[in-house]
């Protein structure tokens, strides 16, 4: 089977990026991780990329150089999907043109509801009885493109914020690969 090239965006610990690397080491898996970027050079889950070899970009500070010399460098590595995994700052609308359609993300709660940061502890208070995580195609707003696919967990009466993170993040690995197994076997490219 001949594997698209995915590009992973990090910012912190990596445990996705890890799944994802994983799944993509299996043979009938449509994408190959090849290129990672990170917005910091302190993103724990670079050592991922220095262990499994895959060649990584750390963005600095000027985002016009960088959006020019990253668009540029995803061309050339034939980039055909990039995945947001834990990556927290917002791509701005130039970018995200660029690669219509072809941007997900995974958000760890049961979108629409608790966009943003902290969804765990809002999920709790407003005494949900499931949560879970949802990956999605990216556009400009907020975790609001359209949904992919969604995994559920049940939220017990004795749940806290890191019980139950523990709990969502055990679904997102398995559903981000799950959904670019979905994206790939729905489109031909
Ligand atoms: C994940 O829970 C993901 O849903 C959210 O950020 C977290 C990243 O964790 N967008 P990691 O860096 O993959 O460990």
């Amino acid at each position: 089977m001949v594997k698209k090239n995915a590009c992973v965006f990090i910012s912190g610990s990596g445990t996705n990026l890890k799944a994802l690397i994983k799944s993509s080491r299996e043979y009938n898996f449509p994408v190959n991780i090849s290129y990672i970027i990170s917005n910091t050079k302190t993103a724990r889950g670079l050592s991922l990329a220095k262990l499994y070899k895959i060649p990584y970009q750390i963005l600095n500070q000027n985002y016009k150089l960088n959006l020019k010399f990253t668009l540029r460098e995803l061309k050339k590595r034939n980039i055909s999907l990039i995945c947001l995994a834990g990556y927290i700052k917002i791509l701005i609308k130039n970018f995200i043109n660029k690669f219509n359609g072809k941007i997900i993300n995974i958000h760890p709660s049961l979108l629409p509801k608790y966009k943003g940061l902290n969804t765990f502890v809002k999920a709790l208070q407003h005494k949900e009885k499931l949560s879970g995580c949802t990956v999605h195609y990216v556009n400009d707003k907020l975790d609001s493109g359209r949904t992919i696919l969604k995994k559920k967990v049940f939220i017990n009466s004795n749940e806290n914020e890191n019980t139950l993170k523990t709990k969502v993040q055990k679904k997102e690995y398995m559903a981000y690969s799950e959904a670019i197994i979905t994206i790939y076997r729905s489109i031909s490219f």
